[in-house]
């Protein structure tokens, strides 16, 4: 691997590198290469002279090639590396004519976005799914240290767990001739699963299951949305990481997902040293100066209650006026953690009536324990609550929402059968890259972004 060839402590007689051209420098008499093989930002640079039998062709070495280099490895004369490759043999595994888009010159992230198959040959997205892959390390390394049990919840699901209705139907049965019923609506008895099912939009649900029998659980997986939104922060499919705790409130629930949120920063500013410099030096200035800040400060916490106030004595005129009972809008949150508060906000206690149903009821009867955490530059990047463990509550909101109590029969058991208080929350996988890298679009951040009429590659 190049990154262990660059971080090697002396000269080596021998060493073999495989990887993609980045550009190649001609001289008289001997030739660069830039190499690249993606397990680091640094390229390895590789000297071919005559002595290298390659050498009378190197034309053919063109950028985007991929090559296998076995050489000596020597102190560099030059400046921007402590190592370079002297080629005994150089061998032009795959060529690449004058078409491969990436030569060297700044892409736009858009024009790199039409050419993912490519984009991750990018300094930049070479970066970002280093990231990605780190986090995603991290993210499980700090729920096994803390012996939560990790568990798979279903993606094919019959229930909507956010009660949205923004879900993608599975189904096998034809567009064109789908079997009708008596109602003239399609007859869902019919498909595959024998009902209508869809793709999940939350692993909750299940998960609560699961933290009835193992207390301390989280799901990791991919979840799907079917709302229209053309934002820089919404995917139609994106991970999620959704911890449940059994014995636990919303206190503990606000304790973890902050402490979560922390430790994955510290351990991406360590282990990802050099990819988080690249960040701040070319995407955004300032990141690492941001996520040091949020690493040493508590976050801070309010109620939805007061902060509606603290909007409503903004003095701002927002296109939507911040209302008690009403969603807060993009503007209204980003406004409470960039301006009022300058650091990330978790907001808690919701009113029961712009919230799902199974969150807890509070004892003021109009709110529940329910709890976003909010971060500049984002906005909401966790939403979580303390959910409701007494059955004649729990009934009362599903009659709220106008849901089936024998759609939830499975549900409903978990609060007859040793109900506990119990609270979690999910964090968006792509909000919290998109935090730590300072990359501006969620399309930026996913290897194969999914958004409304977009499903290429
Ligand atoms: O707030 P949400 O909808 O909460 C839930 O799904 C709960 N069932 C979680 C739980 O309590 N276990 O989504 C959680 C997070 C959001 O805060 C956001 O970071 C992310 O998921 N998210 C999205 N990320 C990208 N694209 C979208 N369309 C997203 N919708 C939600
Ligand atoms: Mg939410």
């Amino acid at each position: 691997m190049i990154r262990e060839v660059l971080a090697s402590r002396g000269p080596q007689a021998a060493v073999r590198v495989q990887g993609w051209v980045r550009t190649r420098r001609d001289a008289k008499g001997f030739s660069f290469l830039e190499v690249n093989d993606g397990s680091s930002r640094g390229n390895v640079q590789v000297i071919v002279d005559e002595s290298c039998p390659a050498f009378g062709g190197i034309e053919k070495f063109t950028t985007g090639s991929a090559v296998d280099v076995t050489g000596e490895l020597v102190p560099s004369q030059g400046k921007g590396q402590s190592w370079e490759l002297r080629a005994a043999e150089l061998i032009l595994v795959g060529g690449a004519d004058e078409s491969y888009p990436l030569q060297k010159k700044r892409h736009s992230p858009e024009y790199l976005r039409e050419i993912a198959h490519l984009r991750p040959r990018s300094n930049l997205f070479g970066a970002v799914f280093r990231v990605r892959s780190r986090l995603a390390y991290a993210i499980h390394r700090f729920f096994q240290e803390r012996g939560f049990l990790y568990v798979h919840t279903p993606i094919i699901t019959a229930s909507d767990c956010e009660g949205a209705g923004e879900m993608f139907r599975v189904t096998t049965l034809p567009l064109n001739k789908a079997p009708v019923g008596a109602d003239g609506e399609v007859d869902a008895g019919k498909d595959f699963f024998g009902r209508p099912t869809f793709l999940t939009v939350s692993g909750q649900l299940e998960a609560e299951i699961f933290a009835c029998s193992h207390s301390n659980v989280y799901t990791f997986g991919p979840t799907f949305r079917a709302e229209n939104s053309h934002t820089s922060r919404h995917a139609s499919e994106f991970w999620m990481i959704e911890p449940e705790m059994a014995f636990c409130d919303l206190e503990g629930d606000m304790e973890l997902a902050e402490t979560f949120i922390k430790e994955l920063i510290a351990d991406v500013m360590e282990h990802a040293a050099d990819d988080l410099a690249f960040f701040d030096q070319f995407v955004d200035k300032g990141l690492l100066e941001r996520l040091r800040f949020v690493l040493e400060r508590p976050f801070q916490r309010v109620s939805y209650t007061e902060a509606v106030a603290i909007l409503q004595a903004s003095g701002r005129t927002f296109a939507y006026p911040a209302e008690w009972g009403a969603n807060l809008q993009s503007e209204h949150e980003r406004y409470l953690t960039e301006e009022h508060f300058k650091s990330p906000v978790t907001l808690y206690n919701y009113p029961q009536s712009i919230k799902p149903f199974y969150m807890r009821r509070n004892d003021d009867g109009k709110t529940v324990a329910a709890m976003d955490v909010l971060v500049p530059g984002i906005g909401e990047i966790i939403g979580g609550s303390q959910r409701e463990e007494r059955l004649d509550f729990l009934d009362e909101a599903l009659a709220a929402h106008q849901l089936d109590p024998a759609d939830y029969w499975w549900y409903r058991d978990l609060r007859r059968y040793g109900s506990v208080p119990h609270a979690g929350f999910g964090l968006g996988f792509e909000r919290m890259l998109m935090f730590v890298t300072g990359v501006a679009n969620i399309r930026d951040v996913i290897p194969f972004a999914r958004t409304p009429g977009v499903a290429e590659f």
